[in-house]
């Protein structure tokens, strides 16, 4: 059974493992709503209550997705949803955090989830051309209007993080943090454990990379972001492959799966940490909640610090890198 942790100091309470939706929309191969469908219905069977989406997933497809599975349980469940983004034709087109968008998005978002309120509303990208200030006020006055419960952001570098704490307080940051995926650990959770905000790690298994079944980026078709991730790319492919067959080694050793090798090392990074694996299967969901039981001694994660060598290649293209708020 799944347990309970917090996210902030402001009441907001979640499974210690969450369900990503994303890919039930876009990024990772083919659509089966039936199938997502039954993976969310599953995973509330599970003890699952944190489901994140965004407006960007699947450009609205993903909240009402979300929306139809969760009919009947919203009480069960905290929903993350995410603003930031401008569309046309059905891409992303830049970013927009203007406090009048924020309002418009999150009315179309909670009608596409079927909910008069957001549990948590997360900022997806910081927007250079709109002082933080603002974004969160906007956000601020959503939550006193009873729309929104609780506040995030999602990689949003440490300046950012302190000046949208002072506005209101955040309970949590979003942000890409795995086992490849090192970049939050010298300044921002430390700044995060400093102000009391939880960690929402992205990607907890290097979309899917972590778990032993991903193939070189040319192997994914066109739409597909595996295609376009720098990590999976000629030599950066080779060297990161030394990093899945050492999460596979200890994995075999404990008698679990690489990947929830990958999610109990980062439940064991502390309290105030739910990742957030994604999947559009109730077998794959299966497995990663399981990993919630799987302990990793001290001498497994000491073997997994000496072994794992750095991930090469960024983890973003140059225009998504440039999105990043550091
Ligand atoms: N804030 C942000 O900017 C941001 C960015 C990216 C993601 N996110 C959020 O974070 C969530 C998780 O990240 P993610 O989905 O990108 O990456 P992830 O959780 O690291 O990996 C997802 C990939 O792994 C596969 N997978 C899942 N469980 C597996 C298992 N047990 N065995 C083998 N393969 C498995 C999935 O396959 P199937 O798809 O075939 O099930 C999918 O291709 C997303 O769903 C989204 O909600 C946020």
């Amino acid at each position: 059974m799944l347990k309970k942790r917090k996210l902030g100091k402001q009441g907001l309470e979640v499974s210690e493992l969450g369900l990503g939706c994303m890919g039930m929309s876009q990024s990772y191969g083919t659509r089966n709503d039936p199938e997502s469908i039954a993976t969310v219905q599953r995973a509330v069977e599970l003890g699952v209550t944190l489901f994140d989406t965004a407006e960007a997933y699947g450009v609205g497809h993903n909240e009402e997705l979300l929306g139809r599975a969760l009919k009947g349980k919203r009480d069960q469940v905290i929903i993350a949803t995410k603003f930031g983004f401008r569309f046309d034709d059905g891409k992303i087109v830049g970013l927009d955090s203007r406090p009048q968008h924020i309002r418009e998005v999150v009315e179309a978002s909670s009608r596409r989830l079927q909910t008069d309120y957001i549990d948590l509303l997360y900022q997806h990208r910081v927007d250079k051309q709109v002082p933080i200030e603002d974004v969160v006020g906007a956000m601020a006055d959503l939550v006193r209007q009873g729309k929104v419960r609780y506040l995030g952001l999602s990689e949003a570098g440490e300046e950012t993080i302190r000046r949208a704490h002072k506005v209101h307080p955040i309970s949590a940051l979003q942000s890409e943090y795995s086992l490849w995926e090192r970049n939050l650990e010298p300044r921002i959770i430390p700044l995060l454990r400093q102000l009391g905000i939880g960690l929402v790690p992205f990607a907890p298994l290097g979309r899917g990379f972590l778990s032993g079944t991903v193939q070189r980026a040319e192997s994914f078709p066109e739409g597909d972001f595996r295609r376009n991730d720098p990590r999976l790319q000629g030599a950066n492919f080779d060297a990161n492959v030394r990093i899945a067959s050492t999460v596979q080694e200890i994995a075999k050793r404990k008698a679990a799966t690489p990947g929830q090798v990958a999610l109990a090392w980062l439940l064991s990074r502390g309290e105030d940490i739910v990742p957030i694996p994604g999947t559009k299967r109730r077998k794959y969901l299966e497995e990663n909640v399981a990993a919630a039981d799987v302990v990793l001694a001290a001498a497994d994660l000491a073997q997994l610090e000496a072994a794992l060598p750095p991930t090469a290649g960024p983890r973003y293209s140059e225009r998504q890198m440039a999105e990043i708020d550091r």
